[in-house]
């Protein structure tokens, strides 16, 4: 961080952040896609699977948001291999303690981007006798899709920028942003 960087008060405002999505309008949506979900599964009983950690901050919201009786898990992925490309090899890094035998699935996502990480998910959660398994997600970076991924509950369609806030990172940066911006150098950090 330069001299002048650490003198700036906010991380949450701050040159490098270009204002994709309010605050409001990401409530807005979140309100909608609850009332959708929760019309969706009237009289049953989902496992909401979050996928850590950039889900987490739209998984709280969109409980909130969503009137039904549900239960909520986590699961962390990693893409194999050290580069920053994902090699379309992922690996389970926190399993799920429960049983999703019968169940109805909805997993939570920050972000689809390439798809491989959610096409492998989706598959193994399927394999695993699941009732159902839908999945939601914030954001969906369209233009980089490698594998097709059916999208139940979008958020929005953004283009193809790197963003950051509202639990998704930069190195683990600006996941508390409570908006989400376009980080316009990525090495300006
Ligand atoms: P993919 O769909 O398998 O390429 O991977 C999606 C994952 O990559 C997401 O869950 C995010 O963790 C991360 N990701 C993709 N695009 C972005 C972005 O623009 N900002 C932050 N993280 C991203
Ligand atoms: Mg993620």
């Amino acid at each position: 961080m330069s001299a002048s960087s650490a003198q700036q008060s906010s991380e949450f405002s701050n040159a490098n952040l270009e204002p994709l999505l309010s605050a409001e309008q990401i409530q807005a949506r979140i309100s909608e896609m609850g009332a959708e979900i929760a019309r969706d599964y009237a009289g049953r009983n989902p496992l909401l699977i979050g996928v850590l950690k950039g889900a987490f901050v739209f998984l709280g919201d969109l409980v909130r948001a969503t009137d039904l009786r549900l239960a909520v898990e986590f699961m962390a992925i990693s893409s194999y291999g050290a580069g920053t490309r994902s090699s379309g090899e992922v690996k389970i890094v926190k399993d799920l303690d429960v049983p999703i035998e019968g169940r109805d699935i909805l997993v939570v996502e920050d972000i689809v981007d390439t798809g491989l990480t959610l096409s492998y998910l989706l598959s193994n959660l399927e394999s695993r006798g699941a009732r159902s398994v839908k999945l939601a997600a914030l954001l969906d970076k369209h233009e980089r899709r490698l594998r097709e991924v059916r999208i139940d509950y979008i958020g929005f369609p953004i283009p193809d920028a790197f963003v950051v806030g509202y639990g998704l990172d930069f190195a683990e940066r600006y996941r508390n942003l409570p908006y989400i911006a376009v980080l316009k150098d990525p090495s300006q950090d």
